[in-house]
């Protein structure tokens, strides 16, 4: 069956297989959204159902609430969780100091309130979102419905001081219609090529009024997990320094694949 997986979902899949490792009884577990995260899910899944292993998701969208809840996971609020142990997450792009961009599914303010929350959070990508600099994938940025051609024109002004390639700025759409999030905005994705200083650019963009959150994640991730279709994964520490390098075995998880 794993023969089936594409390469890409075999890198993805890897990376998360690897991030469960980190999940010890009784912790509290920021679950995150899109394609990888929902291998991270499963392979959760799997460890509760066949390991007794208790515990508590906190979803960071409704898509990732949803699999999370048919796989077994008891999941709750974050106001009822409150603080968490781990956040396991995709990411968009990451650099070599492990900042983020985030927000390709949408779900960039859950996320990253969710990622704040944790004592750690663990991204986990596939090799081809590691990037020198910041700003190939469009940076999502979360605007209020309420006047948003206002506050889009507000952050191409800004955008003509800030040090990056491109500045284009595109409404997100879904069919004919703008994309809403689960809290209810539209996402502006800004094109923006290469970003020289994310950590200043995201401290500007988000003084905008009607600007809810950007898809900027500064000095948030702990630790990257990058696979490839191979079954090697590198565990990247940004905090002490280390890289590790193993490998995951495709025949001996057959049962993940098989259910999906
Ligand atoms: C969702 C995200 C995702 O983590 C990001 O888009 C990566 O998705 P995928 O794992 O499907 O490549 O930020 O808002």
């Amino acid at each position: 069956m794993s023969a089936e997986l594409s390469p890409i979902d075999r890198a993805k899949f890897v990376a998360a297989k690897r991030a469960v490792d980190y999940v010890q009884d009784g912790m509290r577990v920021g679950l995150g959204t899109g394609s990888t995260a929902a291998w991270m899910v499963r392979c959760l899944g799997e460890l509760v159902r066949e390991d007794g292993l208790r515990v508590t998701g906190v979803p960071t969208s409704r898509r990732t609430a949803e699999l999370a809840q048919k796989l077994g996971i008891k999941i709750v609020t974050l106001d009822e969780a409150r603080w968490l142990d781990l956040t396991i997450d995709g990411a968009d792009e990451f650099d070599g100091d492990l900042n983020l961009i985030k927000g390709g599914g949408g779900a960039l303010l859950q996320e990253k309130i969710v990622a704040t929350a944790s004592d750690q959070m663990i991204v986990i990508a596939d090799v081809a979102k590691e990037v020198p600099a910041l700003g190939a994938f469009p940076l999502p940025v979360e605007v209020i419905p309420f006047g948003w051609q206002t506050t889009k024109a507000l952050i191409e002004e800004t955008l003509v001081s800030l040090d990056v390639l491109g500045r284009d700025a595109t409404l997100r759409m879904n069919g004919d219609s703008a994309f809403i999030t689960d809290e209810g905005n539209y996402i502006v994705d800004l094109h923006l090529r290469r970003i020289g200083n994310p950590r200043q650019f995201s401290l500007v963009i988000n003084q905008i009024p009607g600007v809810v959150e950007n898809g900027l994640f500064i000095d948030i991730c702990d630790i990257v997990i990058v696979g490839h279709a191979t079954g090697r994964v590198e565990v990247r520490d940004i905090n002490n320094g280390t890289v590790e390098d193993g490998q995951i075995d495709f025949a001996a998880n057959e049962n993940l694949f098989a259910e999906f």
